[in-house]
């Protein structure tokens, strides 16, 4: 089944032609990062206003890359939730535009089981079960995930996701938006082991996490060094980067041990950390535990990721209907 995937839930018009939902033909994302840039984060008016200049174009660049005509496409899935509601209703109301004038199946997916879906666009995807963190700008959260479109949730952030908690730390070293990549460049140059910022591990048997201490200490550290801040930068992202690392991988790899499952997978923006990435595999090896990593292009938000997890609904028979609408918030 060929399936259009379309994603606008922040500040990436995203489209996608994905068969069978393994198998990407193509994948193009507009970012809208130079937008947002100068207000240190995502302005959602403008987001939203982007995503409605860009679908179109996206769209027919993606059915191209894929040398697909519009005939050609079996189905049609989209992001419905969570996000921010103007920028999902571009997307939203467009996939459905486009399934009605063409007689297609579609239907709404989660943006976080799009995230957990990427994996199964790599050539070697994890069996089931697995146990998989999902760290972005929105969520940190721990899944045992036992079907394509199941997901027991083990755990979760009390307060800052870890890309948000990124974001902020380079916000606060005025080093630009998004802070992500930023700070994990600049932890090459540093020394994780000069400062020792604290590590939140709440009750060790909890799989929830919490970085608002640590963000804190951050703050108070730049405070407190404001006359030779700019040779600390590095020594900062450095330590930062593995406080924040140490307790993901911690947190992850109990998790897998708990429900005795020997596969972890790492989705979401924050999955693109060289650090993190490198630690897991290592610390899960130990426990004979196989890591399986997206590439980057998958880590962050991409519209293939949507079409993955909407071909395993569709397969199933399930379908959106014309008067759904779009969520800003989702516990799973
Ligand atoms: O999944 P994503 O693209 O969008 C959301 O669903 O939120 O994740 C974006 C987040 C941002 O907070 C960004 O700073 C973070 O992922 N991120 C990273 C890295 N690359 C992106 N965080 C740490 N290290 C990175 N290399
Ligand atoms: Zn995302």
């Amino acid at each position: 089944m060929i399936v259009l995937g379309i994603e606008t839930s922040c500040d990436e018009t995203a489209a996608a032609v994905v068969a069978d939902g393994c198998r990407i033909l193509s994948s193009v994302v507009s970012s809208q990062v130079a937008v947002h840039r100068p207000f240190g984060g995502v302005v959602p008016e403008l987001a939203s206003r982007k995503h409605i200049e860009a679908i179109v174009p996206v769209v027919r660049q993606a059915l191209s890359e894929g040398g697909i005509s519009q005939a050609e496409l079996e189905a049609v899935a989209v992001t419905q939730g969570p996000g921010l509601i103007g920028s999902l209703l571009v997307g939203f109301s467009f996939a459905k535009a486009f399934a009605m004038v063409r007689g297609l199946p579609w239907i709404g997916v989660s943006h976080l089981e799009g995230h957990i879906n990427s994996v199964f666009l790599e050539p070697d995807p994890p069996a089931f079960p697995f146990t998989t963190l999902l760290a972005s700008g929105g969520h940190t959260s721990i899944y045992h995930v036992t079907s394509h479109t199941q997901f027991d949730l083990m755990g979760q952030t009390r307060d800052d996701a870890a890309g948000e908690a990124f974001d902020k730390v380079a916000k606060m070293l005025d080093l630009g938006y998004p802070g992500g990549g930023i700070i994990s460049k600049l932890a090459q140059e540093g020394d994780p082991t000069q400062i020792p910022f604290p590590r939140s591990y709440l009750d060790r048997s909890s799989f929830d996490f919490s970085f608002s201490g640590l963000k804190t200490a951050v703050g108070r550290y730049i405070r407190d060094h404001s006359r030779d801040l700019a040779e600390r930068i590095p020594d900062i992202a450095a330590g930062f980067q593995e406080a924040v690392v140490d307790v993901l991988a911690y947190k992850v790899i109990e998790a897998a041990v708990c429900k005795k499952c020997n596969r972890i997978a790492l989705v979401g923006g924050v999955a693109a950390n060289g650090r993190l990435r490198e630690k897991v595999t290592v610390d899960a090896r130990k426990k004979g535990i196989s890591v399986y990593l997206p590439g980057h292009d998958l880590c962050g938000d991409n519209a293939a990721m949507i079409a993955a997890a909407g071909y395993h609904h569709l397969a199933n028979g399930a379908r959106s209907d014309f008067d759904d609408d779009v969520y800003s918030r989702q516990a799973i």
